[in-house]
């Protein structure tokens, strides 16, 4: 369940009024599932998060209790302890069923998650003891809050990696790799990529094979994903701005982070004979080839060479960001 995205659902407030999950895009969302209103630990958990909702909104949040109790005793609950806190009404139990909210025997299994702005849950309380609760989920909301204001963890860590093992990557993990790929953005949502999975070790040799000098690292890579694509696959509009080199671009980049959190290696490269390499592979003449991704397990830097093991072990070089970037004008 951690890190997965939450579903989406339509529930009865307290209020009476329908509330459908969209309702908490761009906030953090603190779902508490108790079994029955009025009960000492229901109220006691539902008063110490509505004594905490203030600092909770701080941090961009909201706070919603789901319990099976119809509208009605949710809203005689919310007024008879002045609760501030929202309540949802799911009667026949489709959310914390959803959510593994449920004991074995179907009754409510006191449990917390902490959704982010992404609907990603990113943290889970089960069987849920009430004192400190509150406090606890708010501390964590702290920490997520502070860290997701940073630079993505997964898009700092990324490189282009060369140290590569020979151990297997399965193809399992290869189609989860284009799956990623295969959910970026295109224009008009053409999908223009298209890869050639590389793991047959005759073809991936003859590949490896049509390759510089330079890239000799390639060689233990038990896998390669050729992309390729053509101008008409994609759009094609005013001012020379093709979209298939663009688009192809990005998918290749939703791999790399896919990737980058499986612990595996994808790392494109251009340095190859394309020529020859669309003969392997039978890529048709007027598709372009535009880059093969290699993908491996991390191996030893010590079997670089050394300036490649310099690079790998060393700190990432970029230009300064005055220099990529400007504000409101063209600046040279
Ligand atoms: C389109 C493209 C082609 C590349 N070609 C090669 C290549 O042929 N050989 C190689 O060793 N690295 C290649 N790289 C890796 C880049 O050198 C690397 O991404 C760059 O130095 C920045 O390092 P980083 O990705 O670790 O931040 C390529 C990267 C891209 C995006």
């Amino acid at each position: 369940m951690l890190f997965h995205q939450v579903p989406q659902f339509t529930l009865r407030a307290h209020s009476g009024e329908e509330a459908h999950s969209a309702r908490f895009a761009g906030k953090y969302l603190v779902l508490y599932f108790y079994p029955k209103a009025n009960t000492p630990g229901c109220t006691r958990e539902a008063e110490d998060f509505t004594a905490l909702l203030t600092e909770f909104r701080k941090l961009d949040a909201e706070i919603v209790g789901v319990s099976p109790d119809k509208t009605e005793v949710q809203d005689k609950f919310v007024k008879g302890k002045s609760l501030t806190v929202t309540m949802l009404s799911d009667p026949d139990k489709t959310l914390a069923r959803a959510f593994g909210a449920l004991k074995e025997k179907g009754g409510i299994l006191r449990s917390t998650f902490l959704i982010d702005r992404a609907g990603i849950v990113r943290a889970q309380w089960k069987k849920v003891k009430v004192d400190g609760h509150a406090q606890e989920v708010l501390d964590t909301l702290r920490v997520l809050y502070e860290s997701d204001r940073r630079l993505n963890p997964l898009i700092a860590s990324r490189r282009a990696r060369r140290a590569l093992s020979e151990a297997h990557v399965s193809r399992e993990e290869i189609e989860t790799m284009i799956e990623a790929a295969h959910l970026a953005p295109s224009c008009f949502n053409n999908q223009s990529w298209r890869f050639v999975a590389i793991d047959d070790p005759e073809t991936l040799s003859a590949v490896k094979a049509a390759m510089p000098r330079g890239n000799y690292w390639t060689g233990p890579a038990p896998a390669i994903i050729a992309v390729y694509s053509k101008p008409d696959l994609d759009c094609q509009l005013s001012d020379k701005r093709d979209y298939y080199l663009f688009d192809c671009g990005m998918a290749v980049s939703n791999l790399m982070m896919q990737a980058t959190q499986m612990g595996l290696i994808a790392h494109p490269i251009a340095g190859f004979k394309p020529v020859v390499v669309k003969e392997i592979l039978g890529i048709p003449n007027d598709h372009v080839l535009i880059t093969l991704v290699v993908i491996a397990q991390p191996g030893d830097p010590e079997k670089l060479s050394e300036k490649h093991r310099e690079e790998e072990l060393g700190a990432r070089e970029r230009k300064a960001l005055a220099e990529v970037l400007s504000w409101n004008k063209f600046k040279l």
